[in-house]
């Protein structure tokens, strides 16, 4: 991408309908939507959205390489972002200079090496939730697997159990859930008109989570063992800027909520959607399990993918352009939203041959494509906890198949369900297990079959 000043604005076709037809189009139902207007015009289009404004959408990936390697002076944040609803301090708020600060003070804590150190802390919180699951009997997993992120991200950011983090436990589901919400409401609507509006609610939540995150903030600093401590809030209390200066609390805690907030409904979400195309696989079920009692990985990791690839939890990714810009043969004016659609990125048949089908084995051995495969975005504003993320889905899956056979079904797939942000399955990601007794027992026999359950 490049600065175009000079030359004249030129966009791909638009729908030409009124804005909040589009916005109710585009909101309740995006995928199909876009998927129809992609037919209609191509890869690239323009829409006219409630709060994103102005929007070139694109999913081709020489555009998709264009847009990620720009440089933060020409594009940054788009129109509206996430941060509006946590604070200033959060990364989502940040740009420009202030944004790659905060970046670089937050390599420490999201280290690939570091990932390690987290993955007894995953097992951990698994085999504490999959305690109590019901035999033989369908149930949601999406709240269970809620549980289990939630768990995992409290106790990376804060390195400690107690009862701080048990009332963090309680705040932060319908927080975020609120929070999600709001996102996406005009700024009309995100105002606090009042206790019991939704800005006035989650203030509300916020001033409980501020004050149990201010807390958790002074025993780090009192503890005798703060030097040595490797939690998230210790590397962001000893981070310093390049003028020397720390992160300052209330920023901290801005950033805080933004890892508890973007860390656990995305990846909880992506687990349910795991289990819901397991449980339509069985063939993969079982040479999953297989490898699983091998010791292996490779398919597992290349299963994860295909899951993130055909049931993205984020459908887009969004920049603001800070100035008139090219962008491959288009010529986008300053102040336009730019949408990676992450959705017609993934289901695109050059990319992806037989794209809709769910076929883990496109990625045994090959490396997803950096700009095809975006689940986590791209460039300056990648997902920062992709690492993590990705790690916590590996542990938390090889467990649950090393604990457990899982009922395989033929009912339908899942539809997906839009909460606010993230992509969720219709039904909550079902499932049907049953224990497994002994050592390798994926071998003896196939799993059950529950077929087309209702329930
Ligand atoms: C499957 C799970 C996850 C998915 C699908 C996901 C997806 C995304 C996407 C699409 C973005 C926007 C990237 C862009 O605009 O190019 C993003 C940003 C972000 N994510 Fe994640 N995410 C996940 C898990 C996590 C976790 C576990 C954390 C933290 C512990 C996290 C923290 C963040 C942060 C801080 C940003 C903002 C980065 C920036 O603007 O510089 N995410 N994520």
């Amino acid at each position: 991408m490049a600065t175009a000043s000079s030359e004249p604005i030129h966009l791909p076709p638009t729908l030409r309908l009124p804005r909040i037809v589009q916005g109710i189009g585009f909101f309740a139902a995006r995928h199909a939507v876009a998927a129809a207007l992609e037919r209609r015009y191509g890869s690239a289009f323009t829409v006219n959205l409630p709060v994103f404004g102005h929007t070139l959408v694109i999913s081709d990936p020489n555009l998709v390489k264009d847009l990620f390697s720009t440089s933060r002076d020409l594009i940054g944040r788009a129109r509206y972002t996430f941060g509006g609803v946590i604070g200033p301090g959060s990364t989502f708020a940040l740009d420009g200079d202030a944004h790659r600060e905060r970046r670089r003070l937050l390599m420490p804590p999201f280290h690939g090496k570091r990932m390690r150190s987290y993955e007894d802390i995953f097992e951990e919180e698994v085999m504490l939730e999959i305690a109590n699951w019901p035999e033989g009997r369908e149930f949601e997993t999406l709240w269970p697997m809620r549980r289990i992120t939630l768990g995992a991200i409290l106790r990376a950011v804060f390195g400690a159990e107690g009862p701080a983090l048990d009332e963090l436990r309680g705040l932060l589901p319908p927080a975020v859930t609120l929070g999600s919400r709001i996102a996406l409401l005009p700024s009309v609507v995100r105002r606090d008109v009042g206790p019991w509006s939704p800005r006035g609610r989650f203030l509300r939540y916020r001033r409980r989570i501020d004050a149990v995150i201010d807390s958790l903030i002074a025993d780090a600093r009192a503890d005798p063992a703060f030097e040595e401590r490797s939690d998230m809030l210790a590397l962001l209390l000893q981070a310093r800027y390049e003028n020397g200066e720390s992160i300052s609390d209330r920023h901290i805690s801005d950033e805080l909520l933004t890892f508890l907030t973007a860390g656990h409904e995305t990846t909880a979400s992506a687990l349910a959607w795991t289990v819901e195309r397991l449980r339509r696989h069985p063939q993969l079920l079982s040479r999953l399990t297989d490898e699983v009692d091998a010791g292996g990985s490779e398919l597992r990791q290349a299963t994860i993918w295909e899951v993130l690839r055909t049931r993205p939890v984020l459908d887009g990714a969004l920049r603001g352009t800070k100035t008139r810009i090219r962008l491959g043969e288009w010529v986008v004016p300053e102040g336009y939203t730019v949408m990676v659609s992450v959705v017609l990125a993934h289901s695109s048949e050059e990319s992806f041959p037989d794209a809709m089908s769910f076929n883990p084995d496109r990625f045994v051995g090959a490396i997803p494509d950096t700009y095809a495969w975006i689940p986590f975005g791209g460039g300056v504003y990648r997902c920062i906890g992709a690492a993590f993320a990705n790690m916590e889905m590996d542990v938390t899956v090889r467990t649950l198949l090393r604990e457990f056979r899982f009922g395989t079904t033929v009912a339908p797939g899942e539809r997906r369900h839009n909460r606010g942000v993230a992509m969720v399955p219709g039904r909550h990601g079902r499932a049907v297990v049953y224990r497994r007794t002994g050592p390798a027992s994926s071998n003896a026999g196939s799993p059950p079959v529950v077929d087309h359950v209702t329930t």
